[in-house]
């Protein structure tokens, strides 16, 4: 394992030099990273209730890059993914998602960036309950103003390709966990977007089912998406390319895995369990 510690701001020009060439979808041109945060700050509360859940975050995700996010429960994690997806507003710093400045965007525009360049997979799933499998896909394409014959095409395509063709007219009640969290990763992929950003996507699954979203990520990842993954799960942070560690709300480690540390994930994705 590389570890270059402390190396917490990055330089793009170097983060470039990781990045796959020509295979992401909507590549930024150059080496501008796909997303920066800047002095990133979220505190709530005030006076002795003040919690500062992130704190002065600076990073740098190059396109085509795999980064987990690890660290001990209540350090900042989620916080810090909503700031850098438009969920939540800093309270202090800036946030760049393709090379454009996020954070001071009004609600709708920022809405609308979010639908077009961040897809979101969360620990619970967040699928609509009344809607099917397809459905679930599709609407976010309908919401992206995609034609309905196009948001059908394209969620046939990814229900495919997260081994749910035969899923796609069930509801997510008649689905397993593993199968409903292949569905959220199939909506979250369906507007091509910058970046991917998950949430403990594993917390809710058994071992069979964390290897098949691992498969999945691995896919992601050897197709160039960018992803930003939370996890406990060290078999999970074990397939990035980089992981980088809160603590009270600040980065505390950024390790580099080498190809060889990555090479171990055939042998992770075969663990009993
Ligand atoms: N809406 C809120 N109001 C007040 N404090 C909050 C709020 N949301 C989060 N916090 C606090 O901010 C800190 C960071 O929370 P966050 O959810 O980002 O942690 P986390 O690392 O994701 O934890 P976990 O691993 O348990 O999911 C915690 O101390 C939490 O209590
Ligand atoms: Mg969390």
């Amino acid at each position: 394992m590389t570890r270059d510690v402390p190396r917490i701001m990055n330089l793009s020009r170097r983060n470039g030099a990781d990045a796959r060439a020509g295979a992401g979808p909507m590549e930024e041109p150059g080496d501008a990273p796909v997303l920066r945060a800047m002095g990133l700050s979220r505190a709530y509360g005030e006076d002795e209730s003040l919690v500062r859940a992130v704190e002065e975050v600076c990073l740098d995700v190059p396109a085509g890059q795999t980064l987990a996010v690890t660290g001990p429960s209540g350090c900042g994690k989620s916080t810090l993914l909503q700031l850098l997806g438009g969920l939540d507003r800093p309270t202090d710093g800036e946030v760049w998602l393709g090379g454009r400045r996020i954070d001071h965007l009004g609600e709708r525009a920022l809405a609308r960036l979010r639908r077009r360049a961040v897809g979101f997979v969360f620990q619970a799933y967040h699928l609509m309950d009344e809607l099917t499998a397809a459905e679930n896909v599709q609407l976010p394409a309908l919401l992206a103003g995609a034609s309905p014959r196009a948001a059908r095409v394209r969620a046939t395509r990814l229900l495919a390709r997260v081994g749910l063709a035969d899923r796609a007219r069930h509801l997510p009640s008649e689905l397993s966990g593993g199968q409903r969290q292949r569905v959220a990763i199939a909506r979250a992929l369906v507007n091509k977007p910058l970046v991917v950003l998950a949430d403990e996507p594993t917390g809710n699954l058994d071992s069979a089912a964390t290897r098949e979203i691992l498969r999945l990520f691995e896919e992601l990842r050897a197709a160039g998406q960018t992803l930003v993954m939370v996890t406990h799960d060290e078999r999970v942070a074990a397939m990035a390319d980089r992981v980088i560690s809160m603590r009270d709300g600040t980065l505390a480690d950024d390790t580099r895995l080498s190809g060889g540390d990555r090479g171990r994930l055939g042998a992770l994705l075969n663990w009993e369990g």
